[in-house]
C-alpha cells in the first residue's frame, strides 16, 4: 500500500494507483476530459492537473497519468490550478464552442466566454476514440494525424478504412458526439472517418445485426454452436431457449 496526503487528508491506496484514482477514492473531485477508466490514460487534456510536492520540489502534473508515490503531498484545487484549468477551458471553448461536454466543464470551472477565436471544431483531441479502437478492440483503424493546429484523428489518408470493423466503440467513448455510426439499408457508415461497411443479416429473421467484418473477426472466438453465431441476439436467445426446453435424455429409444 502507498501512503500520501491529498488536500491535508492522509490516504492509503493500492500500489499502482494513479493520483487521480487515489483522489477519487477519497472523494476529491478532479475534472477530467480525456480519461476513461477502461482505457490507458493518455494525458491529453491536462484538465486533471494537480500540484504534487515531493521533498523540496512542487510542480503541476496531470493526475490521470501520474502514479501515486509514497509520501507525496498533493493539492487538487489551488488558485494556480484553477487558473490553468480556466485557460485550458478557454482554449477548448474556442476550439469546440458547440460541444456540450465542453460547455458544461467550462461552467464547472467558471469560464463563460473564451478570449480566443472560434474554430468550430467537433473534436477536442482527447484521443479516447484512438485508444478504444487500439486498446479495447485491437484494430488501430484510426490515429492522430498532423501537428499543431492541423492535428486531427483520422483513418490513413482519410480513406475508407479497410481495418475498421464498424463496432462503434469510437463513437461510444467520444465525449463530444463528433463520431456518428449510422446504418442505412445493408451498409453501416462511420461518419467521422469516411468509412462504410457491409452489414451481416441474421440467418433466421434477416435483420442486419452487425457488420460482415466484425462477424468474420469474432467468429473463431464464439463459444457456442456455429448456427447460433449466425443469428441476431433476439433469435439467438429464442433458439437457445428452445434448445434448453428440448428433452435432455431420450427416454423413448
Ligand atoms: S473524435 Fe471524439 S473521441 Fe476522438 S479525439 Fe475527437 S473528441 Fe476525442
Ligand atoms: S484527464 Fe488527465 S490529462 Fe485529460
Amino acid at each position: 500500500m502507498i501512503a500520501a496526503t491529498i488536500n491535508d487528508t492522509e490516504v492509503l491506496v493500492e500500489e499502482g494507483s494513479t493520483v487521480l484514482q487515489a483522489a477519487t477514492k477519497y472523494g476529491f473531485h478532479i475534472p477530467t476530459l480525456c480519461y476513461h477508466e477502461g482505457l490507458p490514460a493518455y494525458g491529453a487534456c491536462r484538465m486533471c492537473l494537480v500540484e504534487i510536492t515531493q521533498g523540496a520540489s512542487s510542480r503541476l502534473e496531470s493526475s490521470c497519468t501520474r502514479p501515486l508515490e509514497q509520501g507525496m503531498v498533493i493539492k487538487t484545487d489551488t488558485r494556480e490550478i484553477r487558473g490553468h484549468r480556466k485557460m485550458i477551458m478557454e482554449l477548448l471553448l474556442a476550439r469546440c464552442p458547440d460541444a456540450e461536454v465542453v460547455q458544461e466543464m467550462a461552467r464547472e470551472v467558471g469560464v463563460t466566454e473564451s478570449r480566443f477565436s472560434k474554430l468550430n471544431e467537433d473534436c477536442i483531441l482527447c484521443g479516447l476514440c484512438v485508444r478504444a479502437c487500439r486498446d479495447a478492440i485491437g484494430m488501430s483503424a484510426i490515429s492522430f494525424m498532423s501537428r499543431g493546429i492541423k492535428r486531427h484523428v483520422d483513418t490513413p489518408f482519410s480513406m475508407n478504412s479497410d481495418v475498421c470493423v464498424g463496432c462503434g466503440a469510437c463513437a461510444r467513448v467520444c465525449p463530444t458526439g463528433a463520431i456518428r455510426v449510422e446504418d442505412y439499408g445493408a451498409k453501416r457508415y462511420v461518419r467521422y472517418f469516411n468509412t462504410e461497411l457491409e452489414l451481416q443479416p441474421c440467418e433466421e429473421c434477416g435483420r442486419y445485426f452487425t457488420t460482415k467484418r466484425f462477424f468474420e473477426k469474432n467468429k473463431n472466438d464464439f463459444v457456442g454452436a456455429d448456427e447460433l453465431y449466425r443469428l441476431c441476439d433476439a433469435c439467438r436467445r429464442r433458439q437457445h431457449a428452445s434448445m434448453l426446453k428440448g428433452p435432455l435424455v431420450n427416454v423413448h429409444p
